[in-house]
């Protein structure tokens, strides 16, 4: 071809764009048509296909939907909804109204939208140390560079996050607060009103991402670092829809402070031309009438019941060859290690091509390239007891057959 593309690329294009693996394993999988542990998505049994069909068959009783819709925040009806919602359950200070909620096209584009409100190039965030990939390649997109804080069972630990503030001149703390992916844990209030005072302590604000807040399986709720910020509006809350409805309906939310929602307001302008009404109105014509309780009853039930069998069939078969992991709460995901296996990069492939098994490497989930080289995120979303069984099988096998250090 005459035109050299590669040479007309931006910087950003060129030098900031990093793949994700998580993608890649994806694809090996489809590919091998292989047992998945990787995929952090709802199952499709789970979604609530009828009511959403109705839902649907209402919205086109509504032709304006179809027009563009006039609120660049989103559709009112949802976001006073949501603040309906997590009012009663006690995550929003008393300033938040429909005003401070901004839909998004799920929390990605909440994450993105942050991200070009707040990084300037060479910008220091704090994360924790594993975090969501997704966010921290978006953040490195717009030029930022990474400090991290350790995280143990119960979230980021205070010592190592004081130590990081001091001696670094951060722009935000980006943390996922209950049930992390990829660790599994989530912070009790208590921790989190140490965390926050040392943001306070050092005027760090806080992005707050919380898509698995509703999948709790057992243990207390703690306080939302929304909540607990009160006037201080120090924090920034992402929410979903995509973990507890259903992913493709592309719907997540952001609740700001006014000065930030204009800012927001004015970038997604630039960008889109405003999201689908469409599926924001199948969304609130069907949470509006649900009954919130059992609803989440029974996601919590069928995600702890694939939690079980999960860590039974690991216990059985893989933990005799060395995997220890942490048992989470709630959420999608088991964080394991196998000490010893310092190259689970090519393991995964190896165990994806083999043995039919798909799984993701821990350290893709660290910003520093060469750490937690012996972790494993396991997810249990769309694995049902029989998969379990058998992908704990095939694990087994394939780490029977490896042989570390060879191509
Ligand atoms: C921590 C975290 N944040 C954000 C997202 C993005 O979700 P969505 O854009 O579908 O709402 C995910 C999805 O896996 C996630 O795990």
């Amino acid at each position: 071809m005459s035109v050299n593309w590669n040479a007309r690329f931006s910087t950003m294009a060129r030098e900031r764009l990093d793949s994700s693996f998580i993608a890649e394993m994806i694809k090996l999988v489809v590919e091998n048509q292989a047992i998945s542990f990787t995929a952090g998505e709802p199952s499709t049994e789970l979604f609530p296909l009828e009511g959403l069909a109705a839902s649907a068959r209402n919205a086109f009783r509504n032709p304006d939907l179809f027009s563009y819709y006039p609120f660049d925040e989103g559709l009112l009806g949802l976001r006073e909804w949501i603040v309906g919602w997590m009012r009663a359950d006690g995550l929003l200070p008393e300033w938040v109204s429909a005003k401070n909620v901004f839909l998004t096209n799920g929390s990605q584009e909440g994450i993105n939208l942050v991200t070009e409100a707040l990084i300037d190039e060479g910008d220091l965030i704090a994360l924790e140390d594993p975090t969501y990939p997704e966010a921290f390649l978006n953040f490195a997109r717009q030029g930022a560079r990474f400090v991290s804080a350790a995280v143990d069972k119960e979230g980021i630990l205070p010592d190592s996050l004081e130590k990081v503030l001091r001696e670094n001149r951060v722009k935000f703390l980006y943390t996922i607060v209950s049930f992390q992916n990829p660790r599994g844990c989530t912070a009790p209030t208590e921790r989190r009103r140490q965390v926050l005072e040392l943001c306070r302590k050092f005027d760090v604000v806080i992005l707050e991402d919380d898509p698995y807040h509703y999948l709790r399986f057992e243990g207390d709720v703690p306080e939302s670092y929304l909540r607990l910020a009160g006037d201080d509006a120090r924090v920034l809350y992402l929410g979903s829809f995509s973990k507890i409805v259903a992913p493709g309906l592309r719907c997540g939310w952001v609740v700001a402070p006014p000065e930030i929602m204009s800012t927001l307001n004015h970038l997604r302008v630039s960008n889109v031309i405003g999201l689908p009404a469409f599926s924001q109105y199948i969304l609130f014509d069907f949470l509006k009438d649900l009954d919130l309780a059992p609803y989440f009853e029974h996601l919590q039930k069928a995600y702890r019941t694939r939690r079980d069998a999960l860590v039974a069939a690991l216990e059985r078969h893989v933990v005799p060859l060395g995997l220890s992991f942490d048992i989470p709460e709630g959420g999608f995901f088991l964080w394991g290690r196998i000490p010893g296996l310092n190259d689970m990069v090519r393991f995964a492939r190896f165990a994806v091509e083999t043995e039919k098994i798909g799984i993701i490497p821990g350290t893709i989930f660290f910003p520093t390239k060469g750490k937690g080289l012996d972790t494993i995120r396991f997810s249990f979303a769309k694995v049902t007891p029989e998969i379990a069984e058998e992908g704990a099988l095939r694990l087994a096998r394939a780490l029977r057959t490896f042989t570390p250090g060879e191509a």
